[in-house]
């Protein structure tokens, strides 16, 4: 590795990032649908698409819309299951991904389907971590989010670490009454890391059809619109406890990556900017790279949490 690139490592969760620059989940598939079209060994991570118990169908098309600030999706957390991951999906990485980190989200319908899902894939090759998406509905709770119980998070977090040894990444809803809080539960509970901001709920009208865009109706918001949500819940929730944050939301230059580093983030995801730019993600490093250097930045750690927040 090159003394440019040096400048751009960073350590956390226990794990070393060539920079700190991941694909958000969900926006990746697991990797394989991206070879050939992203360099993912030049990021410093991917986060995988959801995975759970059993395969999900997913939401009805279409699953995706765009507006002015941004996207508007509802994919219904469509995956193969996990059994199916453990045996295409993990041995592609194990073999095609060498110096990226790649976590695997996961989610469930109860409490008891994170620890099934982390426990099964534990011992698989080619995964360096797990990040719980808490921010899907608990059908024994009516549906309401397992993030915003604490309760319930707490059980969820407790029930992963229990399940796994590997760093342990949990993300957040935009939409939690206090996300601090809950960020303060899932560390208490064990998490190494917190990822934050998962979409946002919203909706989006054609008026012409008079429909709503997407199959589903009501979809989460990501895109340019939710930048300032998720520099502000990273900022938040640093204040709140010490363990690395990855930042996501809106991400689309360098300079939006900073904004979550100055906040408080070791790490950043892009989702949205890579689904429309698949080489975003390593524009971003680069301008990233370039920021350090133009300023006489020696490490980008120096710049986690940097921000003065009054003038
Ligand atoms: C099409 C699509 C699928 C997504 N799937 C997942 C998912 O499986 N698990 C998850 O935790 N987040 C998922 N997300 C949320 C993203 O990881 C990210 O938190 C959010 O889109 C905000 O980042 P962005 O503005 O860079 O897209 C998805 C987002 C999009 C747009």
């Amino acid at each position: 590795m090159s003394t440019r690139s040096s400048a751009l490592t960073v350590d956390a969760a226990g794990l070393t990032f060539q920079n700190p620059v991941l694909l958000a989940a969900g926006t990746a598939a697991y990797g394989r649908e991206l070879d050939g079209v992203v360099a993912l060994d030049s990021l410093g991570g991917i986060v995988t698409k959801a995975v759970s118990p059993l395969p999900r169908a997913g939401a009805p098309a279409p699953r995706v819309a765009e507006f002015d600030g941004g996207m508007i999706n509802a994919v219904g957390l469509a995956n193969p299951g996990v059994e199916e991951v453990l045996r295409s999906e993990l041995p592609w990485l194990a073999e095609h991904v060498r110096r990226a980190r790649v976590l695997v989200n996961v989610v469930g319908d109860t409490v008891e389907d994170y620890a099934t899902v982390v426990s099964r894939l534990d011992d698989g090759a080619g995964l360096h971590g797990f990040e719980l998406n808490v921010s899907c509905p608990n059908v024994r709770a009516g549906g309401m989010e397992f993030g915003a119980d604490p309760r319930t998070l707490e059980a969820v977090v407790r029930g992963a670490r229990a399940a796994t040894r590997r760093p342990l990444f949990v993300k957040l809803s935009p939409t939690l009454a206090d996300i601090a809080q809950a960020a303060r539960i899932a560390v208490d509970a064990g998490a190494d890391a917190i990822s934050v901001v998962n979409t946002i709920p919203g909706l989006v009208i054609d008026v012409d059809a008079r429909r709503a865009a997407l199959g589903f109706g009501r979809g989460g918001v990501s895109g340019a619109g939710l930048r300032p949500v998720g520099v502000l819940a990273t900022y938040k929730v640093r204040q709140a406890v010490r363990v690395p944050i990855v930042g996501v939301g809106g991400i689309e230059r360098g300079e939006d990556a900073l904004q979550y580093i100055m906040a408080g983030a070791s790490l950043v995801a892009v989702g949205t900017a890579a689904l429309r730019d698949p080489r975003a993600p390593e524009r971003i490093v680069s301008e990233l790279r370039g920021w350090c250097e133009r300023h006489a930045v020696s490490s980008i750690a120096q710049l986690v949490g940097s921000v003065e927040m009054t003038r």
